[in-house]
């Protein structure tokens, strides 16, 4: 059944490129004779029927910019069956029979469930700087978070170098290293935690003294957020007991998720907006829309749930040797 009017919304954390694939959505859409609206702040909006109809001109100038124009939100209502009721009320209110919603693994799990409990159709596509999303290469705004922590972590390595310093750099990444993983290898850090495989504090304090005395002036340890259960600072105390060196610590926080997208963000959202178009009107429901090398994955947001991402171990394994 073809799509008549499409409602788009972005929802959980945000994530550079999510503007450039509401464009391509909005754009695609329009061209194939499909109504659009905007959906603003995710679920909360749409259980609040902050929707607005519009079209192509609509989504002009926003390829280059950060954030989402439709705003995001965490919404705890419709975690409930009584807010996602609410919620198909207020799309058969406005005539929408379909939904895009990008937004990270919770996001997509909830349009899963508005599919199975209201039987409303959905589509999904991966928009979280986490890369966390099982069924997909790379999600929105993973490029782009990397690339703004590996230009900072870049500075940080210029003054750790001129103090013989350690640094701590704790970057995003909830419950999941693959953020850390390639941003380490791509700064050369001695050392990467992530939640996947956390050494204890002794043995990355001894990694620190091993590298000093192999004649090395600094040291970046990459932390994944969700990496060391005390946090950063608790780390960075027990490194310098242990170690017996200065160690600093820089927690890069959410400037990991803002400014303009990379050319890749843009381009992989742009394909992604498009693709998801035309999966819905070839028929496609409950599916989220990725990428992986042969082209795009279409993957069942039920499988979401039942799936985890794993990291790509053989990358920590070249960043060990890599850092002696
Ligand atoms: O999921 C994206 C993300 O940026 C995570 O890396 C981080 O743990 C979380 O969101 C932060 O959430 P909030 O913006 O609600 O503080």
């Amino acid at each position: 059944m073809h799509v008549k009017h499409l409602g788009v919304l972005t929802s959980g954390g945000d994530a550079p490129g999510m503007n450039a694939a509401i464009r391509a959505a909005i754009r695609t859409a329009n061209f194939e004779g499909i109504r659009t609206s905007f959906i603003y702040r995710g679920y909360q909006g749409l259980i609040d029927g902050d929707i607005e109809q519009v079209g192509p001109r609509a989504v002009a100038n926003i390829i280059q910019r950060g954030g989402t124009i439709l705003r995001t939100a965490r919404c705890d209502a419709f975690l409930t069956p009584d807010g996602r009721a609410a919620a198909a009320s207020r799309l058969d209110e406005h005539g929408i029979d379909a939904v895009l919603v990008i937004g990270g693994d919770g996001s997509l799990k909830g349009a899963s469930l508005l599919h199975h409990e209201q039987g409303v159709r959905v589509i999904g596509l991966p928009g979280t700087i986490d890369n966390d999303i099982y069924g997909t290469d790379v999600s929105i705004g993973f490029n782009t978070a990397m690339n703004v922590a590996v230009d900072a972590i870049d500075r940080l390595r210029d003054t750790a170098a001129s103090h013989d310093r350690i640094f701590l750099v704790e970057v995003m990444g909830r419950n999941s290293g693959h953020i850390a993983l390639n941003v380490g290898v791509a700064v050369g850090a001695e050392a990467i935690l992530i939640p996947e495989q956390r050494p204890s504090v002794e043995e990355v304090a001894e990694a620190l003294v091993a590298a000093a005395e192999r004649g090395k002036q600094s040291s970046i340890v990459v932390v994944a957020e969700g990496a060391f259960p005390g946090g950063s600072l608790e780390l960075q105390r027990q490194i310098m007991d242990l170690a017996h060196q200065e160690v600093r610590t820089s927690i890069l926080g959410h400037i990991q998720r803002g400014g303009s997208p990379t050319t890749r963000d843009r381009v992989l959202a742009s394909r992604l907006g498009f693709a998801a178009v035309h999966h819905l009107q070839e028929g496609a429901d409950d599916v989220m829309v990725g990428v992986d090398r042969r082209g795009n994955t279409l993957v069942p947001l039920t499988d979401l749930s039942q799936r985890h991402k794993d990291i790509d171990w053989k990358l920590l394994r070249i960043a060990r040797v890599l850092a002696t």
